[in-house]
C-alpha cells in the first residue's frame, strides 16, 4: 500500500456514499450492538458520563449511546464517515465527533469510558496497535472500562510473529488488498440491495491469549471475553471487556 493508510478508508466510504448507499458499517438498529451497549452502560453506570468512541465510522454507536443518556465523542480517520456521523447525530446536543488518527494523535480530554467497534482489528502492525491502545488507555480516567465490540478473532491459527507493515501483512496472509471486489450495500432511497466495488481492507485476527497479552502490555485488565455469533458484519469475532488497571 503506497498511499497513506487512511485514504483506503476514505475511498471506501466515498465509493459507498456516491453509489447511494445508506451506510457502510453498523446501523443504530443492530440489535446485538444495542443490547451489548445497553448492558455495558448499565453495568458501569455510564448514564450521564463521557464516552469516547475510537474508529466511530458513521456514528451508529453515537446514536445508541446518546439515546442511553451518555455524553458522546466519536473520532475517525475518514472525513466522509465523520460528515455522515455529524448528520446522524445532529439531534443529540451531547454528541460530538472529529476527524482524528487514533494511532498518531490523542484526544485532549479524559473520559469515563471508551468504545471500539471493529476498529482495533483494522490495525495490522504491532506498532500501530500498541500506539493506538496506549492513546486509548491515556484518554481514560483510572478504573474506567473500555469495550471492544466484534473484533476479528480466531480460536487458533493466527499469526504469532511481529508485523511491521501492511505489505508484510499482505504477504503473510496472501490477501489481495488492491483489486476492487463486489460488496452488497443497502440503497439510501429505496432500501434495496445494490453492489459497489471496493478493495478488501487489511484486518488482523487474534486468538484470546494474544488479545490478553496485548491488553496486559498496555495496563488494561481483561474482564470478559465473549465469542460472538456469525453476523453480516464479520464471521468470527469476539467482544472484549477491559478496564484501565489503576
Ligand atoms: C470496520 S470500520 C468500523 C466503523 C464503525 N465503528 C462501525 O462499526 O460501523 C473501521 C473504521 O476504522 C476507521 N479507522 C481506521 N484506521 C483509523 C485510524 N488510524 N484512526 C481513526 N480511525 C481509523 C476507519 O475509517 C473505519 O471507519
Amino acid at each position: 500500500m503506497k498511499e497513506p493508510y487512511y485514504k483506503a478508508y476514505e475511498k471506501r466510504y466515498q465509493a459507498a456514499f456516491s453509489a447511494g448507499a445508506e451506510r457502510w458499517g453498523h446501523s443504530p438498529d443492530d440489535e446485538v450492538l444495542y443490547n451489548t451497549l445497553k448492558s455495558w452502560v448499565e453495568e458501569n453506570n455510564l448514564q450521564g458520563k463521557r464516552i469516547i468512541e475510537y474508529a466511530c465510522g458513521e456514528g451508529a454507536c453515537g446514536v445508541i449511546l446518546s439515546e442511553l443518556g451518555c455524553y458522546y465523542h466519536g473520532v475517525d480517520i475518514s472525513p466522509s464517515a465523520i460528515e455522515k456521523s455529524k448528520e446522524l447525530l445532529k439531534k443529540y446536543p451531547n454528541a460530538t465527533v472529529e476527524v482524528l488518527d487514533m494511532v498518531k494523535e490523542s484526544v485532549k480530554e479524559e473520559y469515563d469510558a471508551a468504545l471500539d467497534c471493529m476498529g482495533l482489528h483494522m490495525l495490522v502492525t504491532d506498532n500501530d496497535r500498541y500506539l493506538y491502545l496506549k492513546n486509548a488507555y491515556d484518554s481514560l480516567k483510572d478504573h474506567s472500562p473500555m469495550l471492544f465490540f466484534r473484533e476479528s478473532y480466531r480460536k487458533d491459527g493466527t499469526y504469532h510473529g511481529i508485523v511491521n507493515s501492511v505489505d508484510e501483512w499482505a504477504q503473510i496472509t496472501g490477501e489481495d488488498y488492491h483489486t476492487p471486489q463486489l460488496r452488497q450495500v443497502r440503497n439510501a432511497d429505496n432500501g434495496s440491495m445494490m453492489t459497489v466495488f471496493v478493495p478488501l481492507l487489511p484486518a488482523r485476527a487474534k486468538d484470546k491469549n494474544q488479545y490478553i497479552d496485548e491488553f496486559n502490555k498496555i495496563g488494561f485488565n481483561m474482564e470478559k471475553f465473549i465469542e460472538m455469533n456469525v453476523s453480516n458484519a464479520i464471521p468470527y469475532s469476539a467482544s472484549i471487556y477491559v478496564r484501565k488497571g489503576k
